[in-house]
């Protein structure tokens, strides 16, 4: 293992998600087994302490890939020759908190660390964001760093994919890894829609398995409702699930997709199947090569059409609103 380390920041480390998500990143799990981590972590300075307690436990697992923790609560260093980006930490909504205040708190975490991924990150940086509103927190952070490719901002719909991979096979009976070509489209928010109308399961047509019933009224909302009744659930929103969620979407992105199916990534929009460019919205890709691109040509039926509509309307009504307070 001669391999140079690759630098993962991840932010908001001191989190639900972060205690989740560093273990399998340090163990191997986000780059593969051959691939040393150095990793950097990016929190508030109330909660440096508790980062420097989960570091502590990092090192107590003596993980043979792991070489080397840096904590901090200044994106400048946080960020200086990241290769991968994890923005993880957000301001969650309070009691009493607007649609418009949630924005603009986050817009006061996600400039800035947009910024310093524009001035420290190393010339590969790829960017996934978690926090939310994932896609305008992505959309907020790419706006402020004109001089990383835009592309690189990418922003997490791969928990629903997985939500919606599961509760397809728990209908049919088809273990997940029989179902291929599922797309969650549009925002991570409940608005999100997951088609199953390109999907196959063991190489035939999902839709044709299931009808349309089953996905308008129980598909669609279980998959597009699942964070809140895990909130309802758990009392705290979902970790593990997202953790490992951002773990597949990094993977699959550094290591390709497999061959004839693809995955689900919030990406900013070329102008695909009508999507404004430049919105960060999920689409099909296919990875290859640490590079994405926009599954092409796929025809979309009026029940797929008014759903991705409407959440794309979300997303552009976000970017309105983050506009209109000169965060982007
Ligand atoms: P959490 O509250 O447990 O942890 C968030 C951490 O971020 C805290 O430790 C906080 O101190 C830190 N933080 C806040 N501002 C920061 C900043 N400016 N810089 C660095 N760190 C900062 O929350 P969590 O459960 O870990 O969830 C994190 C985010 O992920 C939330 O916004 C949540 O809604 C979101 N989430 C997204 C998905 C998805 O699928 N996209 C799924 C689950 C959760
Ligand atoms: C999830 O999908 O589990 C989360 O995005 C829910 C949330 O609001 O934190």
């Amino acid at each position: 293992m001669s391999r140079t380390p690759v630098t993962v920041t991840v932010t908001g480390a001191a989190g639900q998600i972060g205690y989740a998500l560093l273990f399998r990143v340090a163990s191997g799990q986000l780059l593969g087994p051959d691939t040393p981590v150095r990793l950097r972590l990016l929190e508030i300075t109330p909660a440096l302490s508790a980062a420097e307690g989960t570091a502590m436990e990092l090192d107590d697992s003596a993980f043979p890939l792991l070489t080397g923790i840096d904590i901090t609560d200044d994106p400048d260093v946080a960020f200086d020759g990241a290769n991968v980006a994890l923005l993880v930490g957000a301001r969650p909504r309070t009691k009493g908190m607007e649609r418009g205040d949630l924005l603009e708190a986050n817009g006061g975490i996600f400039k800035p660390q947009g910024r310093a991924i524009n001035g420290h990150a190393a010339d590969d940086v790829k960017v996934l964001v978690v926090g939310n509103p994932a896609n305008t927190n992505a959309l907020i952070a790419k706006a402020a760093a004109p001089d990383v490719p835009a592309e690189r901002f990418t922003a997490m719909t791969r928990l629903d994919h997985n939500r919606a991979l599961s509760q397809l096979s728990k209908k049919t009976g088809a273990p997940v890894d029989q179902i291929s070509r599922l797309t969650i489209w549009g925002n991570h928010s409940a608005t999100q829609y997951p088609d199953v109308f390109h999907a196959e399961i063991a190489g035939k047509s999902a839709a044709e398995a299931v009808d349309e019933a089953w996905l308008a009224d129980e598909f669609i909302p279980t998959v597009a409702k699942r964070g809140a009744a895990i909130i309802e659930a758990r009392g705290a929103s979902s970790a593990a699930s997202a953790a490992n969620a951002a773990i597949d979407h990094v993977h699959t992105w550094v290591n390709g997709t497999k061959e004839g199916d693809w995955t689900s990534m919030a990406v900013p929009s070329d102008g695909s199947y009508g999507v404004p460019e430049g919105l960060i919205s999920s689409f099909p890709v296919t990875t290859a090569n640490g590079s994405y691109e926009i599954v092409q040509g796929l025809d979309i039926n009026a029940f797929s059409r008014a759903r991705i509509d409407a959440s794309v309307r979300e997303l552009a009504e976000e970017r309105e609103a983050v506009r209109g307070l000169g965060l982007i």
